[in-house]
């Protein structure tokens, strides 16, 4: 397939074509997660494997080994880590599945939904123990310490979100801080990481974390924006949490700074209650008033701001594949 084919592909959020390069390590990082995510007590065993569907597209590992190539050559190292960032990326979801109350994900049921919160919050628990493991059997403590600070910002980031539901006047600074604690954070450090353990200088180190950083920002925006507006057939998850939750995102964020006086206190009303009936009244006002499309550019311009970073790497098939992973978490739909 062409370049041009790959990228109306990308476009269109197929994420297939999009990895062809790194097929084989990312076929490992699923063999290895498969071997890991065991345990020889059958009750615990049917948990854990389940938390290994939870998986979706791999951004993670993907973002760590691409970062990797293109700096230089891919270690066995790249391997570990790309397999413990996912199961730390599955964590968060297996968590975040608990406090959205969501009963989909990635087209099956939630654990929270199958099991319970309480077995939920122990399988969380047993990914994210099981990452560390995993990443202190490297020869250095610098990916354990990376990765350390890297979840103790993205569970602060959390902790904002959780405690500013239902803030109806939270502002957007606050909104982008929270996004980029809670998941730009994890995608800058995979890009950190596939960079380090391929020898990158700081430069080139610096370039990739920063793409990783403001890719997360800008896919965190489209996440949201699906939530609001996407079809729960095709993203397989759970839809509409952020409003039943009371979270405002950018497009709310937008529409409430748009609107004044009567229609503005009306909105608010309408989020406050926070009843499913009103979603489509509320994401008729956001087509109206443009705050979709704000949103969405927003996000292609995080997007764009990713991409010159890579202006800072030697040319590459993994740099041509990280720009295209910019236009993807944008275009996605799923
Ligand atoms: C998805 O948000 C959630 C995150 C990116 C982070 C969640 C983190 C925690 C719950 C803290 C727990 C951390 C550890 C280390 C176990 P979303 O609800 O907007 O996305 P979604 O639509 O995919 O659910
Ligand atoms: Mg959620």
């Amino acid at each position: 397939m062409s370049q041009v084919e790959t990228t109306d592909r990308v476009a269109q959020g197929v994420i297939g074509d999009l990895f062809a390069d790194i097929h084989d390590e990312l076929a490992s990082v699923e063999q290895r997660l498969q071997e890991e995510l065991r345990s020889q007590h059958p009750s615990v065993d049917q948990v854990v494997r389940h938390g290994y569907r939870l998986g979706g597209k791999r951004l993670r590992p993907a973002l760590l080994l691409l970062a990797g190539k293109a700096c230089g050559e891919l270690t066995e190292s790249h391997a570990t880590l790309a397999v413990v960032v996912e199961m730390i990326h599955t964590a968060t979801l297996v968590h975040d599945d608990v406090l959205d109350e969501a009963a989909i994900r990635r087209h099956v049921d939630t654990v929270n939904a199958r099991w319970g919160n309480e077995t939920s919050v122990l399988l969380g628990d047993f990914l994210f123990s099981h990452a560390f493991y995993l990443a202190s059997t490297l020869s250095t403590t610098d990916a354990c310490r990376m990765i350390g600070q890297s979840t103790n910002r993205l569970c602060e980031g959390e902790m904002r979100q959780t405690l500013a539901e239902g803030d109806l006047l939270i502002s957007e600074e606050d909104y982008f801080g929270i996004i980029s604690a809670k998941t730009a954070e994890l995608c800058a450090c995979c890009c950190e990481l596939g960079a380090k353990y391929a020898g990158a200088d700081s430069d080139r180190t610096e370039a990739l974390a920063l793409f990783g950083r403001n890719l997360g920002i800008a896919f965190q925006i489209a996440d949201d924006l699906l939530d609001i507006s996407g079809e729960e057939a095709t993203t397989g998850k759970s839809l509409g949490r952020d409003l039943a939750k009371g979270k405002l995102t950018l497009p709310l964020i937008h529409a409430r700074d748009t609107l004044v006086d009567g229609p503005r206190n009306r909105l608010l009303a309408q989020i406050k209650q926070g009843d499913e009936s009103l979603s489509k009244e509320i994401l008729a006002t956001l087509r109206e008033l443009g705050s979709l499309d704000y949103a969405r550019r927003t996000a292609e311009q995080f997007a764009a701001k990713a991409a010159e970073q890579l202006d800072r790497l030697p040319e590459s098939a993994a740099k041509a594949t990280l720009e295209l992973m910019a236009e993807f978490v944008v275009a996605r739909s799923a």
